[in-house]
């Protein structure tokens, strides 16, 4: 067993010495029915197969340590997709919930209640917007923004009725949703639900003359330009310097809502509050989401100004639980951790320090690592395909959970590494040699081990836009 499954109660030393507000959780009870084995055999047979888990069960959390029902611990490098930013359980956010859930939890938007107010003055004050229009998921703000974008198109800027076109990236993802999905490179997201939903147009992410091209060409129907900008599940590309200013300048030209999907690259995880900081870019509309609850609820919210957002009238969209007063005291208290414990900064330092040492396994490995990239802290190792067959990233992930620390492949060779900001400099340092261990040790093992029938299917083209963006 590898030192990291070491029983909980030997770790109480040391993860109460390093790790900021990571006190350990009660001393596990696993029985044999909450066993991690019994429920993940539960949760196979009972739950549909939408998602395929690295084999690790979740039982307490605290910062960026996480505890299975054994009582092992793990390193977060994950972080729910970056929706933990804050950390797990951050005692000010659980303050706030367990205060506020005293109080009051719904009162739907039917009336009024006496958080929302506060939390839509907090965001559009620290945005720098008119208006917010709060949903709960992301792929819920997508929709939002989606649909705010094709009604100012038919109001403001006066598209002939149903020709409004949004123009997304190849390679995007907006969520799971049938409008976000029928924008998506995935074919497994599409194949097998169409009809998509018209509309869309595709164009490759970073490319301002393909846009440029595009505005051109149909810039009279186009009403919005979504992008993220950074593509996190793409594998965190970071598009050339220069790319959102050109964008801004485009949409700007041709009248074309600029549409930030900041909902992963948001909330300080870029080593800036919003990942268009970086270029200083102000969109025309922001999607929010994940950190904005601090991984507590799913709260989401989409920023515009008047002129846009006030295209959306009563009755026109809405949510039974957007904007409840339990999510708006816990979106709070989440931004203020992120303030009060100067998490913007932290991300930007501690996210060059961790590519540093990144890049240090990376000269170790040449053959096998092929590139280090990311901003703050939502960074990616991509390896080379034929270094590493035939196993895959996904081998290197679950190498590396027998090491303590859980992250999660996106395709066959990239491994995101997004810890919460409150990381440590040791934890840091951890994922690095266990990387490292993983790639001297394990893999070799592994190699001789997995039967090259194993191996991954050929990349195949989008059926969309016809690239292949994974090979
Ligand atoms: C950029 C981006 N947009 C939208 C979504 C969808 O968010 P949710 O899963 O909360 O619906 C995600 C989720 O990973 C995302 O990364």
């Amino acid at each position: 067993m590898a030192s990291s499954k070491r029983p909980l109660q030997c770790l109480l030393k040391r993860a109460l010495g390093t790790r900021g507000f990571c006190a350990l959780p009660k001393k596990s009870s696993a029985s044999p029915s909450s066993s991690s084995e019994e429920l993940m055999r539960m949760e196979h047979e009972y739950s549909a197969h939408n998602y395929h888990p690295i084999p690790m069960v979740f039982s307490q959390a605290k910062g960026t340590c996480i505890w299975d029902p054994e009582g092992h611990k793990y390193i977060d490098f994950l972080s729910a997709y970056s929706a933990v930013n804050q950390g797990h359980c951050h005692p000010k956010v659980m303050k706030a919930l367990v205060e506020q859930a005293e109080r009051l939890t719904l009162s739907s938007r039917a009336f009024y209640n006496d958080k929302f107010p506060v939390l839509a003055e907090y965001l559009t004050h620290l945005f720098g917007y008119d208006m917010v229009l709060p949903m709960n998921t992301g792929a819920e703000g997508v929709e939002t923004a989606l649909k705010l974008a094709r009604k100012w198109g038919y109001e403001k800027k006066k598209i002939p009725k149903n020709e409004a076109i949004i123009v997304s990236c190849c390679g995007c993802f907006h969520g799971r949703t049938l409008g976000a999905i029928s924008m998506s490179c995935d074919n497994d997201a599409t194949r097998g639900f169409g009809p998509l939903v018209p509309g869309h147009l595709k164009v490759d992410f970073g490319d301002v003359d393909a846009l440029e091209k595009i505005f051109k060409d149909h810039g009279d129907q186009i009403c919005g330009f979504l992008f993220e900008p950074i593509q996190g599940e793409a594998g965190v590309i970071v598009p050339p310097d220069g790319y959102l200013k050109a964008v801004r300048d485009l949409c700007s030209k041709h009248n074309i809502l600029m549409i930030a999907d900041e909902i992963q690259t948001g909330i300080a995880r870029t080593g800036k509050m919003l990942a268009c900081e970086w270029e200083n870019i102000r969109p025309d509309v922001v999607i929010l989401g994940k950190a904005l609850g601090a991984g507590v609820l799913p709260v989401s919210a989409v920023l515009a100004d008047k002129d846009i957002m006030l295209c959306i009238k009563p009755g026109e969209h809405g949510s039974t639980f957007g904007g409840n007063p339990l999510a708006s005291a816990v979106a709070i208290a989440a931004l203020n951790v992120v303030k009060d414990e100067g998490l913007i900064e932290r991300a930007a330092t501690m996210g060059q320090e961790f590519r540093d040492q990144l890049r240090n396994v990376q000269m170790r490995f040449p053959e096998i690592i092929k590139e280090v990239r990311g901003r703050g802290l939502l960074n990616a190792v991509e390896m080379n395909n034929k270094a590493l067959f035939p196993a895959s990233a996904y081998d290197v992930c679950l190498k590396l959970k027998e090491r303590g620390i859980l992250a999660k492949p996106t395709h066959d060779t990239i491994i995101r590494l997004a810890p919460p900001l409150c990381i440590s400099l040791e934890e840091l340092k951890e994922a690095s040699k266990a990387l490292s261990d993983v790639l001297e040790t394990d893999l070799p093992k592994m190699q001789k081990q997995i039967p090259d029938s194993k191996l991954a299917a050929a990349s195949e083209a989008c059926d969309r836009c016809g690239r292949v963006l994974h090979d």
